[in-house]
């Protein structure tokens, strides 16, 4: 088994943060509520990053991550270095070796513990990736952190930092009705985790009914939400891949993260493979992977 296997434990859903920090109007009571509810759900995981910081408080969304782990002792806790608030509404990105050893240390020290997941928050932005990913291994190495990874890669990327070391996880968007499966199914053969965030699309996404209409009306039938219904199908149907999912209420929380523990059934499998192939981004294979 993988490492990132070994610390993420379960397949499930995990929650992010991003929003809690970042959406207008968003208490630090409401946030923490949140991410209670998700993790009292049964959330596997929780995704932050340095970036999820006010323009004062570089901290803020990682504080929340020791909020759900203050809540279940052991829950992992993927973070991302190498990317952070620079003004109201400005970030900035940097892979260089004194960045992420900074990030890392700082993360660590606001868990009390190493990160389980340290990610390269934007692997599609930095000056020398083999540089970032060399230093990202030494940190692992020395246990500042569990296990390592790549966010916003594409498939050449990950190609050419092969040779550097195994990297343990992937953190790429995966919306689901829009994005191919392309990189999930190279970490799929290639033993790296997948963290497919924003499965709907994001806070400004249409209504995920309009991506995946069988789905949509299995779960009128059945009285649970689309968004429940088409995570359990998600994570039945994609071994390896853990959907990071970002709400900002207590009950879309709730609701969200417990798909992790929800049975499938073939129906809603064919219904969610269906609505795949209808909007031609089909699942990588008929169980899953393997076969086109
Ligand atoms: N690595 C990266 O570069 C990167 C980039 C973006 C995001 N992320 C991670 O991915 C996480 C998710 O991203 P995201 O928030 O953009 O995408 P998302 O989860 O696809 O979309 C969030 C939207 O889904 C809704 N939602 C979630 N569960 C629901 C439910 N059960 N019922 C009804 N509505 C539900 C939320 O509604 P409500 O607001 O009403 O709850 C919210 O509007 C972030 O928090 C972050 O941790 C990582």
């Amino acid at each position: 088994m993988d490492a990132v296997t070994q610390v993420l434990g379960e397949r499930g859903v995990v929650l992010g943060v991003a929003s809690l920090v970042l959406k207008e109007g968003m208490t630090a009571e409401r946030a923490e509520d949140v991410v209670r509810a998700g993790v009292a759900a049964g959330a596997v995981a929780i995704d932050t990053a340095r970036a999820y910081a006010t323009v004062d408080d570089e901290a803020v969304g990682e504080r929340l991550a020791k909020v759900a782990r203050d809540a279940r002792p052991g829950l992992p806790i993927i973070t991302k270095a190498g990317h952070f608030r620079i003004a109201t509404s400005a970030w900035d990105a940097d892979g260089s070796a004194e960045r992420l050893r900074h990030d890392a240390e700082v993360s660590r020290d606001v868990f009390g513990a190493p990160p389980s997941l340290l990610l390269l928050h934007r692997a599609d932005r930095v000056r020398d990736i083999e540089e970032s990913v060399r230093t990202l291994a030494e940190l692992r190495d020395e246990g500042v952190v569990e296990t390592i990874g790549l966010s916003n890669a594409t498939v050449e990327m990950l190609d050419q930092v092969r040779g550097v070391t195994h990297i343990n996880a992937v953190e790429n968007r995966l919306g689901l009705g829009v994005d191919a499966f392309t990189e999930y199914r190279y970490c799929f053969e290639n033993g790296i985790a997948f963290l497919a965030y924003a499965p709907f699309g994001g806070p400004q996404a249409a209504p995920l009914a309009t991506r995946v209409p069988r789905v949509a009306a299995l779960s009128m039938a059945r009285g649970v939400s689309v968004h429940r219904l088409t995570l359990a199908a998600m994570i039945d149907a994609l071994p390896g891949c853990w959907p990071v999912v970002g709400p900002t209420r207590v009950e879309s929380a709730a609701d969200a993260a417990a798909a992790g523990r929800d049975e499938v059934d073939d129906e809603l499998r064919s219904a969610f493979a269906e609505d795949m192939r209808s909007r031609d981004v089909p699942l990588p294979g008929p169980s899953g992977v393997g076969a086109e």
